[in-house]
């Protein structure tokens, strides 16, 4: 059962100029903030919320993915389902998005079904302090962007993504990365969980070196008590 229509879900959330650079951020929280149940996010979620994933990944050029959301939710190769396919030809787009990982320590197994099972090869975004001998390795599965002196400079992730021709990017967090572009989003989806989660759990937005950003409500969807909210910077 699908609580969405196709249309209803492109009318909310496809963008009129594809070509005009932006970043989209799509996370989801409790209705007190909490970012994970017992340390995923999928606690949280429910085939509408999942309808929502899908429908912005379908959208994207890019799918931006902190380090630690890969090693906790054990991403495999990023690859979109048979309809999303189709609707992408249609739409003269290739076949599945990119993933682009953003990482500092580059803890990743270049043997891992993310770059092994990977429709398109990934990107893979780290800083000059990153260990040499690990980039190397990683950089016979992935495209190595060295971008930032000592932490991943989030303006330069945005301007290397439009020169290599992927101006619509979706970042699917986690709380960290989240923080780092906070600075350069334009627009946050935010699913509110009907959940009261309690806890120490982290929020959708961790170490963010700005605070009271202001941002405007651009949609609402409910599906039961789920609610999907659209915010712009
Ligand atoms: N509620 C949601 O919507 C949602 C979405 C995604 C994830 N999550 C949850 O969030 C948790 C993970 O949180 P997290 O904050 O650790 O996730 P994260 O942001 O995906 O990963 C953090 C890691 O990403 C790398 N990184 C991020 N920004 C960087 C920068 N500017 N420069 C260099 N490296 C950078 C570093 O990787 P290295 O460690 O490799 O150096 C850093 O340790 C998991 O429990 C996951 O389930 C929730």
């Amino acid at each position: 059962m699908r609580p969405f229509s196709e249309a209803e879900l492109l009318a909310a959330y496809a963008v009129a100029d594809r070509t005009r650079p932006h970043l989209r951020a799509n996370m989801i929280a409790s209705i007190d903030g909490a970012a994970t149940h017992q340390g995923l996010s999928g606690g949280l979620n429910n085939p509408a919320d999942k309808q929502v994933f899908d429908l912005l990944r379908r959208l994207a050029d890019v799918v931006l993915v902190g380090a630690g959301t890969l090693r906790a939710e054990g991403y495999g190769g990023l690859r979109v389902d048979e309809e999303d396919v189709a609707w992408r030809r249609a739409h003269g787009l290739p076949d599945h998005p990119v993933l682009a990982i953003v990482s500092s320590r580059l803890a990743l197994e270049p043997s891992s079904p993310l770059f092994t099972e990977a429709p398109r090869r990934p990107l893979l975004f780290t800083h000059e302090q990153s260990p040499q001998r690990q980039r190397a390795a990683l950089g016979e599965v992935a495209d190595v962007v060295v971008c930032g002196h000592d932490a991943v400079d989030p303006a330069g992730v945005v301007a290397e993504l439009v020169v290599r021709g992927m101006p619509q990017m979706l970042c699917e967090g986690g709380p960290h990365l989240l923080g780092t572009l906070a600075g350069v989003l334009d627009e946050l989806c935010l699913t509110v969980s009907p959940l009261l989660e309690g806890g120490g759990a982290v929020r959708i937005l961790r170490d963010a070196p700005l605070a009271h950003q202001p941002m405007r409500l651009a949609g609402v969807l409910r599906a039961e008590d789920m609610l999907f909210l659209r915010y712009l910077s």
